[in-house]
């Protein structure tokens, strides 16, 4: 595999992804093509920007033409598909980038990919599209697609789509379907960089509900791991899922968040509750375990408090993308909720 392309590779997990590719194997070349929306940063590849193993296209997954100029300017054998809208919050506010980029933008790669009659194509999907466990049970490859967002149900028809071109073309996909990542590199309004970046200014976490929802955490080095495994050794036409297997309610991750950065539990907010919001997550991952030989690596307090080290030093990362749309986003999503509790910031 001399030459793979990367679709959303200068957002949180194809970031990691194209570096820990070029670190594992000497001889690999990576295209990445990104459109660079508000959650496209290239300071997340600064350190490789000058590898010249590594080409960046700025470019846009749902315009046909750039993508066949994109596979053929540079032959590839390969492509792994991340680029998406990412945030649940989001799809809520506006559902429509979601259909266009998720749902879209995979139809026009997977043709594009196979008019290019590439050799493998890895779809990057999440346990979201199975919708939502109660207390006990896991997701396994075989749980019926339940999307309950926007945001998962783009997630859904997009590895729909996936399935429908290995089936009906023998089209040489296999789907991933993974937990909550947290790691370096994250943009700032998902659950761990938000409250991180919050408490270490002293400013409030604002945790839904009631904080009863639970989320599977997996490091993004060991999902990224999962990925690799996937588009090497995994069987064309599968689905395989994987998780970090450390559940954990959404108000204890937040306690344990502000332990180890050495700030009071008054800094939480209960605030209005998330639309929709499934309860639990919860990953069954023995088929990646035996058929890709692969596993959870990471403990996830050493993973957090690496995690936390690195946000704390990385401040000019965190107020560029802050002085960005990010605060227009930000005052939208919460004033209303934060009032609702009877708080005036
Ligand atoms: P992210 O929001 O950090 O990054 C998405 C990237 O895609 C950005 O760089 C953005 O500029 C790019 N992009 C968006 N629309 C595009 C378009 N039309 N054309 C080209 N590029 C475009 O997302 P992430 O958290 O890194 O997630 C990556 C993938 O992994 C997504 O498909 C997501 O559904 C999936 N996933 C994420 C998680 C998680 O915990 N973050 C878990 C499981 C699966
Ligand atoms: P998030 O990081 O948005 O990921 P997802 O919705 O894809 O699981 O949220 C993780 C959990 O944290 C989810 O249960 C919603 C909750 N949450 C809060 O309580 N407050 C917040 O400000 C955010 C962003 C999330």
């Amino acid at each position: 595999m001399k030459r793979i392309l990367v679709t959303g590779g200068c957002g949180f997990i194809g970031s990691n992804f194209i570096r820990d590719q070029l670190t594992r194997y000497p001889e690999q070349e990576v295209v990445n093509v990104d459109k660079l929306t508000y959650a496209g940063n290239p300071a997340n590849l600064s350190d490789i920007e000058n590898d010249p193993r590594y080409r960046f296209l700025q470019g846009d997954i749902c315009d046909r033409a750039f993508m066949e100029r994109a596979l053929s300017g540079s032959p590839v054998d390969a492509v792994v598909h991340f680029a998406a809208e990412s945030h649940v919050d989001r799809s809520i506010l506006d559902s429509g980038p979601f259909v266009e980029t998720n749902i879209v933008g995979t139809q026009v790669l997977l043709d594009v990919c196979r008019a290019a009659e590439i050799s493998r194509y890895v779809q990057v999907s999440t346990d979201e599209v199975y919708g939502s466990l109660g207390d006990e049970g896991f997701f396994t490859e075989e749980t019926p697609l339940a999307p309950n967002s926007p945001y998962s149900a783009s997630k859904a028809a997009a590895d729909m789509l996936v399935r429908s071109y290995f089936h009906t073309f023998g089209f040489p996909a296999v789907i991933t379907r993974c937990s909550n990542n947290y790691g370096p590199y994250q943009f700032p309004e998902k659950l761990l960089p938000l409250f991180i970046s919050n408490a270490i200014n002293d400013q409030s976490l604002p945790v839904y509900g009631t904080g009863e929802n639970v989320r599977d955490w997996i490091h993004v080095l060991d999902h990224c791991r999962g990925i690799d495994a996937a588009l090497r050794r995994g069987k064309v036409g599968e689905v395989y899922n994987f998780g970090g297997e450390t559940e954990l309610r959404n108000i204890d991750l937040t306690r344990t968040l502000l332990e180890l950065l050495g700030k009071p539990e008054s800094l939480i907010q209960f605030v209005r509750d998330r639309p929709g919001h499934d309860l639990r997550y919860a990953i069954d991952c023995s088929k990646a375990r035996s058929e890709l030989d692969w596993s959870p690596e990471v403990e996830f307090r050493h993973g957090l408090e690496e995690t936390i080290e690195w946000y704390q030093t990385q401040t000019a990362w965190i107020q560029n993308i802050k002085s960005g749309e990010y605060r227009s986003y930000y005052a939208a999503q919460y004033k209303d909720r934060l009032q609702t509790q009877g708080d005036t910031e």
